[in-house]
């Protein structure tokens, strides 16, 4: 749907010119809502607005639905462009117009007759949740009403896909997730394909399905969230899950007490339904061994859930590790700390 080949974007000239991106590679399926995580100044909105061309690439090809945007003429571009929709991070509304003829805009460029814009405009703000206000003006209306506006106004050129521009970072935790799952809510209905880019990794596991993280202006780490949530390779992912940091303190004493042959600190991943049952205290109770649960999560990435706990097990040795073996061939994913 969208492939980024060897994006390269450089600003100022010569030996003044930063490198935004260098040699990005980059694939996006149709109907995907596909996250891009990166922290400030890794090349992110650079990127993001390469896809629509807002943003010219210095050397490489953007291809949306088949297309390689980067080889158009001006007038060809505008029309592509129609198919790609945005919203940005301080929504970018026209302040002197309502919430109605902000979300017309795009069709009155396009000259469309006064009923059908009537008829879109009004799905558009049901859709959105914004019926009662469309007659007031942005300053009127809350930020995530404003983001509302926005992805309205985003979807009246019926887009294939929506480009998010840190769309909920300017929003409250609350707020942030009702947007995101008006997104989700969109991205169902209308199997819109949705490019989103953020600094927090709450926003990719609350509605991506894929992900990718962008450092120093190139893609160090893709895959599905679960994959890269679970079991993050570089350590910027690392950094933004956390799960670094939360070996200090209490917890790493607690595992450099870990010592002798009886005794071993495992990290344990549960995916899926297995997270919900009880495999940990059934195994257990076979083998003959107690644990301490040090850490835990559960949580849910999208609509799937998943745990990890770091255990502690005591017993023989022969039964802690039958007790390893008993919970691998359960399929957990079973790591050894200590
Ligand atoms: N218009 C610009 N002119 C010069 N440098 C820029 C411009 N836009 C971005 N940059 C630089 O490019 C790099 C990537 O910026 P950006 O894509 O905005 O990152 P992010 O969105 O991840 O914070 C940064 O070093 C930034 O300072
Ligand atoms: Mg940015």
């Amino acid at each position: 749907m969208i492939e980024l080949k060897g994006l390269t974007k450089l600003y100022g000239k010569d030996s003044k010119a930063v490198a935004a991106l260098s040699g990005l590679n980059l694939s996006i399926q149709k109907g995907e809502i596909f996250g891009v995580i990166g922290h400030s100044g890794a090349g992110k909105s650079t990127l993001i607005r390469c896809i629509n061309l807002l943003e010219r690439p210095t050397q490489g090809e953007v291809w949306v639905d088949g297309v390689e945007l980067t080889a158009l003429p001006q007038r060809q571009l505008q029309e592509q462009r129609r198919k790609i929709g945005m919203i940005f991070q301080h929504f970018n509304l026209l302040s002197s117009a309502t919430v109605y003829d902000n979300i017309a805009f795009p069709l009155r460029l396009t000259g469309t007759s006064k009923a059908k814009i009537e008829k879109k405009v009004k799905d558009l703000l049901a859709l959105v949740g914004l019926e009662e206000h469309r007659n007031k003006y942005p300053a009127q209306l809350s930020g995530g009403q404003k983001q509302r506006v926005g992805v309205a106004r985003a979807l009246a050129s019926d887009p294939d896909v929506l480009l998010c521009d840190e769309a909920t970072s300017a929003l409250d935790p609350q707020t942030t997730d009702s947007i995101l799952r008006l997104l989700l809510d969109i991205n169902r209905k209308f199997h819109l394909t949705i490019v989103l880019i953020t600094h927090e990794m709450h926003v990719i596991q609350s509605i991506c399905d894929r992900v990718a993280v962008i450092h120093g202006g190139g893609i160090v780490e893709q895959g599905n969230v679960a994959q890269v949530f679970l079991k993050p390779q570089h350590e910027v992912t690392k950094e933004f899950i956390g799960s670094e940091t939360q070996q200090d303190g209490p917890l790493r004493a607690a595992l450099d007490a870990v010592q002798g042959e009886y005794t071993q600190a495992v990290k344990i991943t549960f995916l899926g339904q297995k997270t919900y049952g009880s495999t940990l205290s059934q195994v257990a109770r076979g083998t003959g061994v107690n644990f301490a649960i040090l850490q835990g999560t559960i949580s849910t990435l999208k609509d799937v859930p998943y745990g990890q706990l770091i255990v502690r097990f005591e017993g023989s040795s022969q039964a802690v590790e039958a007790t390893l073996a008993e919970l691998a061939a359960q399929g957990l994913d079973v790591e050894v700390l200590v």
